[in-house]
């Protein structure tokens, strides 16, 4: 039995915004936090696949593009439902009242498609144990940064940002839900080796969809028509999603999303940072930046 699509809730809301804990160090929201043990548990398939990204690498966006790789390019049947229904945010909880991700995805016919932030030492065994396909998406530090700061505005559920400055100094001290950006990209490219992680990057999506899509098609063992991979091409664009009510995050009540505070599909471009950091803010990262990221081969553009 498939659960009520969200936007067909009829609930008092009652959005707050999130109280903090920890999982093995990890900043996570205080309900994932109590629910933790179930999380751990979840029983991953051999035909899973999972979308993980640090939050606001671009995760929306390579679920529509793999939905509609999933979908033959048919927009329409994309247009089932929406984002956050067709693919189950596992560890995801809004309370505990509503379904969570985990019944989302325990409710959910094969094969799967889920979505996690988690980082790579807090995803459930099983997707190791059944070799599950993965595509990682990462983002550059600093667009991450500054999308993951609107997304707190706007987010009625996400801890409050504070200032731009202090919002900041969380990021670099690795407060943020979910954690560390760099131990998060860090611990993905390394997993990469092991299993079957499909690593991307955002940075290299803007530059040349076409040539990720096929990376993507390749992992996936899919092949489509000429015409199937332009529609894909034509409606995985930033313009278009921005429009698209199954993929804009329109679809979520007012009280948990506000986007006259700042629209979801907010910007979707490289480079934005450079509106936000002042030049001692960019001098500070990249020092830090440089200790956290020594000795790893993982290298990101903050331009194109
Ligand atoms: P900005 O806030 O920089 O605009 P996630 O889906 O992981 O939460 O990431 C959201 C970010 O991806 C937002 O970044 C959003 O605008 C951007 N995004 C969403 N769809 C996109 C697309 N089709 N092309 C480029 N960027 C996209």
């Amino acid at each position: 039995m498939p659960l009520e699509k969200i936007e067909d809730l009829k609930v008092d809301w009652d959005v707050k915004r999130t109280e903090v804990g920890e999982v093995e160090g990890i900043p996570l929201p205080k309900v994932i936090c109590d629910m933790w043990h179930k999380i751990w548990a979840f029983q991953a398939k051999p035909d899973d696949l999972l979308i993980a990204t640090y939050a606001k690498a671009g995760t929306t966006w390579t679920q529509e593009i793999i939905d509609m790789i999933q979908c033959d390019g048919n927009i329409e049947k994309c247009k089932r439902g929406s984002t956050f229904d067709r693919h189950p945010f596992i560890e995801w909880i809004i309370k505990t009242k509503f379904p969570t991700g985990l019944e989302k995805a325990e409710a959910m016919p094969s094969p799967r498609t889920l979505k996690t932030h988690l980082p790579v030492q807090l995803i459930p065994p099983s997707f190791w144990e059944k070799n599950c396909k993965i595509v990682y998406v990462a983002r550059n530090a600093k667009d991450n940064l500054v999308s993951y700061y609107h997304f707190h505005r706007m987010n009625l559920m996400m801890p409050e940002p504070g200032t731009w400055e202090e919002f900041f100094e969380k990021y670099l001290d690795g407060k943020l839900l979910w954690g560390s950006w760099h131990d998060h990209v860090k611990g993905w490219w390394k997993a990469k080796d092991s299993y079957r992680v499909l690593f991307l990057f955002y940075e290299d999506m803007k530059e040349n969809p076409r040539r990720e899509i096929q990376k993507i098609l390749q992992f996936l063992e899919k092949d489509v028509e000429k015409d199937v991979l332009e529609k894909i091409l034509h409606y995985t664009q930033f313009e278009i999603m921005k429009d698209n009510p199954m993929a804009n995050y329109t679809f979520l009540p007012p009280e948990i999303m506000d986007h006259s505070i700042s629209p979801f599909m907010r910007k979707g471009v490289v480079g934005d940072w450079k509106n936000y950091f002042t030049v001692a803010q960019n001098e500070k990262f990249d020092s830090d930046y440089k200790k956290k990221m020594a000795g790893t081969s993982l290298t990101f553009r903050t331009e194109l």
